[in-house]
């Protein structure tokens, strides 16, 4: 099998490093990738988004399957694009349809859609321009805290957890009036406040049938203690000390199952990854979003953990036979900690020059944002090394993680030192 990776962050390094321990991979092939990718297979210089760009690779290099690693080509349509295209229909795409996408790409939609399926979820009311002043009544007496959501991808920022009602009423102002986030706050969700832990569980789903995978919890604050803005995510740990075999029962028999099996009563054709962005409260699963990929950190932990050959587990979900898999994931604990630029998640510079990766042992270093420069490996994004390791306890498992970070030099180097820290 030919193989084509889109995406260019820790998540593809971490999939890139697993589809080419596997038998069925011939060639693999990450646009664009990063410097890490470079160790697994060739990297192409393409966006994500470039769809012709990306067809023009799938005939050159005769590609059999596309993972898309980012939501925006899947929300985008280009499952659609390649099946409505006589010479891309017959390459798998492990992802959702554009219709299926709008689980992550819409937040009305997932609310309907949970709704409509009695999947457990905040309560929530939708508005848009029209129904403006009727929003902003229905603030004013709503319960405090208050959860205002941008309803299209505002990369991770469109979520507004308002602690008084001017706040709030600031926020939405800015989505649906000034386009604080363009079109994707022409439509606001604002929801109940849910106080719990949160947690991420995966599948990967054939549209009957679906394979767990191990779930994650990841830490998305910037500062130690969960303070500070929201980044892309600081780290995570697998598995979930709390996420115990009762709690994924009512996982299972409450979000995963009336999930999957509502995608296929509706027709909506999914065969990809389901990320399931849950909180606990009082025991019970609430789901706070799905995404239409996986995560990221999250993949740094949950892939290390999968003992299944993942292009296998590709070729039966296009086969629709996920019923036929036994799911192996390893006993032992997983973290990952995520180095990054200084002035992460606000401006940052790029181009430092990073040195020791090989002063590391027992660590797997999954590059996120670094390219290569010369003979030099130089930081080119905000989020820039994932450290994963892997130990018969958690702690064992930080403590190699932490102890190679300090073996690794570059420039503003920042990273939080208490990933895990309340399960030790
Ligand atoms: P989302 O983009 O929907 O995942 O929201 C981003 C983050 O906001 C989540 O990871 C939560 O930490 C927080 N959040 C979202 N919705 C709620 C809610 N209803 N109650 C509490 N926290 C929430
Ligand atoms: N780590 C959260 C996400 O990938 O959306």
């Amino acid at each position: 099998m030919n193989i084509l990776l889109l995406g260019s962050g820790g998540r593809e390094c971490a999939l890139a490093w697993k589809l080419q321990q596997s038998p069925l991979c011939d060639s693999l092939y990450i646009a664009p990738g990063n410097a890490g990718t470079l160790a697994y297979g060739t990297n192409l210089p393409v966006s994500v988004t470039d769809f012709e760009a990306i067809k023009k690779i799938c005939i050159d290099k005769q590609i059999d399957i596309l993972l898309p690693g980012p939501e925006d080509p899947l929300v985008e349509g280009i499952y659609d694009f390649f099946k409505a295209d006589a010479e891309l229909q017959h390459i798998i795409v492990a992802g959702p349809s554009k219709e299926g996408a709008q689980l992550e790409g819409s937040k009305a939609f997932s609310k309907k859609f949970m709704q409509r399926h009695n999947i457990p979820t905040a309560g929530y009311q939708e508005f848009n321009k029209d129904t403006f002043d009727q929003g902003i009544a229905y603030l004013q007496q709503h319960n405090l805290p208050i959860v205002i959501k941008a309803d299209g991808l505002a990369a991770g920022k469109g979520v507004v957890i308002a602690q008084t009602h001017n706040e709030a009423i600031i926020a939405f102002t800015q989505m649906i009036k000034e386009g604080q986030f363009g079109n994707a706050g022409d439509k606001v969700v604002v929801e109940q406040f849910l106080d719990g832990i949160e947690m991420s569980v995966f599948v990967l789903t054939d549209g009957t049938y679906y394979a767990l995978l191990p779930e994650a919890k990841d830490y998305k604050r910037i500062l130690e203690g969960d303070k500070g803005p929201n980044t892309g995510g600081m780290g995570a740990i697998s598995p979930v000390p709390f996420a115990d075999d009762v709690f994924m029962k009512k996982v299972t028999d409450r979000v995963i199952l009336p999930t999957v099996k509502g995608l296929a009563a509706e027709n909506i054709t999914y065969r990809g990854f389901i990320f399931f962005g849950l909180i606990k409260v009082n025991n019970e699963p609430y789901v706070i979003e799905y995404n239409c990929r996986m995560g990221d950190p999250e993949t740094e932990v949950v892939i290390p953990r999968l003992e299944n050959d993942l292009v296998d587990l590709i070729l039966k979900m296009s086969e629709g036979r996920l019923n036929e898999v036994i799911m192996q994931h390893s006993a032992q604990k997983a973290c990952t900690v995520m180095l990054v630029s200084a002035g992460y998640p606000g401006s940052y510079e790029k181009g430092k020059v990073m040195t020791g990766f090989a002063n590391t042992e027992n660590s797997l270093l999954f590059h996120a944002g670094t390219a290569n420069k010369g003979n030099e490996v130089v930081s080119n994004g905000g989020r820039v090394l994932a450290v994963t390791s892997l130990a018969n306890t958690l702690e064992d498992a930080l403590e190699i993680s932490y102890k190679n970070i300090e073996s690794i030099s570059y420039d503003g180097k920042t990273y939080r030192k208490d990933i895990g820290y309340e399960f030790i």
